[in-house]
């Protein structure tokens, strides 16, 4: 299938994340001039396997394998210069050439070391009492949208005018080492050796944090850019240009499972507000589905199975699936694939298409449920409610359909899958109401099946 030019694309993910959303990035690329970021951090981890060879991204955009495709990381991330510097070293070390093609927005808020150090202290408080643990990946996300909010945050263009940046800096460290201090207790807490350098006796010292930010600034001087202008000019002239969510729609801080969600919107509607580009120019939007369910972290899971009991079919899904988080390494919750909560996703997002990835994950059960609804309080509902309380008390609705024997491991044409297998996939298009345009079939590229290719749909 040919693409046309001057088409844009949104990539989500539907569930909690970890649906595949990098591979599917990194296949879409094929077709595309350039490729955004536009919300989230380094909490991200998505996997790219080319000829057998894994790549693991956590800010760079899923594009950068594909040569000649320029990366831009839009104003609606946060942003960790130090993790950024590591990623691309590691990438360069690789043989992938990645500063002339990256373009990193001045108005991103930066992540520094004490949005870290008040991540790890909350979540400590949280599991001593105040409040429940949500499990964050502890990478400073929350805290660094805080100050964003509140209009305090440095970002990526104070880089450049070192007193401001300073005079800037003595302002949050002064607020957040009160927190940490008075509040979170930090003097008695150990916070975890990656902050070492930067903590002494509970406070993050301003010296540490400036004179490391300095010295980045002066590597990241020619990536930034108005990258809102780039991308408006680079669509002017036809680009075909891919926007990359991070996270999943039910983490989203107003859609998901609040309070069990992340700090941004991962909704397809904030690729415009995150990366400076009308919503007009959005024209197609692919939400990534797992053919089942997993989560990492706390919150409420209605479809949750028993997955570490050898013999079961969540067991089934974590080892054959290998369900463990690319960032933090935690294995991920599993169950059962929750329609209700598809057809939520789809009307946040309004979904295009569906890529449904992993089908090859569930060769071999001889029977799959699907879940349809919920009796909520002895009520029967089709729709996954919002927050965590009601969805805590939801229980699930199956139909429970027929599974297939045959491998579906690296298949690429659609009509060669087991019959079993297309029935499950046209049942779950029939009940969330969006086609499916794509399905993945392995962890390498090349194993895509393509009903429908976004840009030229
Ligand atoms: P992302 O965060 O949405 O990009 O997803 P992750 O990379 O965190 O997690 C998805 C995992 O599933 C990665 O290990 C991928 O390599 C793998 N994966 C993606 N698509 C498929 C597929 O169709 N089949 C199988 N078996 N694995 C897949
Ligand atoms: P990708 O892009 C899965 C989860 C964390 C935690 C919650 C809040 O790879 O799909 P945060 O550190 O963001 O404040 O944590 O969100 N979380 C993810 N889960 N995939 C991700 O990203 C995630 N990013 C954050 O586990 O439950
Ligand atoms: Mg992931």
């Amino acid at each position: 299938m040919k693409a046309s030019k001057g088409r844009n694309v949104v990539v989500v993910g539907t569930q909690w994340g970890d649906e595949g959303k990098g591979k599917l990035v990194d296949w879409l690329t094929e077709t595309a001039d350039g490729v955004v970021r536009f919300q989230g951090g380094h909490n991200a981890g998505h996997t790219l396997v080319i000829s057998g060879v894994k790549t693991a991204l956590h800010l760079i955009p899923s594009g950068i394998m594909r040569p000649g495709v320029k990366c831009y990381i839009g104003n609606g991330v946060v942003l960790s210069v130090s993790k950024l510097l590591e990623e691309i070293a590691g990438l360069e070390k690789a043989g992938v050439e990645v500063k002339s093609r990256l373009r990193i927005s001045e108005a991103c808020p930066l992540i520094l070391p004490f949005h870290v150090a008040l991540d790890v202290a909350r979540e400590v408080a949280r599991e001593q009492g105040i409040g429940e643990k949500i499990g964050t990946t502890g990478r400073g996300i929350g805290p660094a949208y805080e100050d964003k909010i509140a209009r305090r945050a440095l970002r990526v263009q104070d880089l450049k005018y070192p007193e401001r940046f300073a005079t800037k800096l003595a302002d949050l460290l002064d607020l957040h080492n009160h927190v940490l201090t008075s509040y979170l207790k930090t003097e008695s807490l150990a916070l975890g050796e990656s902050l070492a350098k930067y903590v002494k006796n509970g406070q993050v010292m301003f010296d540490a944090v400036y004179s490391e930010a300095m010295a980045q600034a002066e590597i990241l001087r020619p990536m930034m850019a108005d990258v809102s202008r780039e991308l408006n000019e680079a669509h002017a002239n036809g680009a075909n240009l891919l926007f990359e969510g991070a996270q999943g729609t039910l983490l989203d801080v107003d859609h998901g499972t609040y309070p069990f969600v992340t700090s941004s919107n991962c909704v397809a509607g904030n690729a415009s507000a995150g990366a400076g580009v009308g919503p007009g120019m959005l024209h197609y939007v692919l939400g990534i589905t797992k053919a089942y369910c997993t989560r990492v972290g706390g919150g409420p899971f209605p479809t949750e199975l028993d997955w570490q009991q050898p013999g079961t079919p969540g067991y089934h899904m974590s080892t054959v699936g290998a369900e463990k988080g690319v960032t933090t390494g935690r294995s991920r919750r599993c169950g059962w694939f929750d329609a209700a909560l598809l057809k939520r996703s789809a009307q946040v997002n309004g979904l295009s298409g569906l890529c449904i990835t992993k089908l090859d994950v569930l060769d071999g059960l001889t029977e799959l449920q699907l879940c349809t609804g919920y009796r909520l309080d002895g009520e029967a509902v089709d729709l996954l409610p919002m927050g965590a309380d009601d969805i805590s008390r939801c229980v699930p609705i199956y139909e429970v359909l027929p599974g297939w024997t045959e491998s579906t491991v690296g298949v690429t044409n659609y009509d060669q899958l087991p019959v079993n297998a297309k029935r499950y996939l046209e049942r779950i298009e029939r009940v969330v109401g969006v086609p499916i345009a794509m399905v993945s079939t392995s962890p390498d590229r090349d194993h895509t099946i393509v009903l429908q290719q976004p840009f030229s749909a």
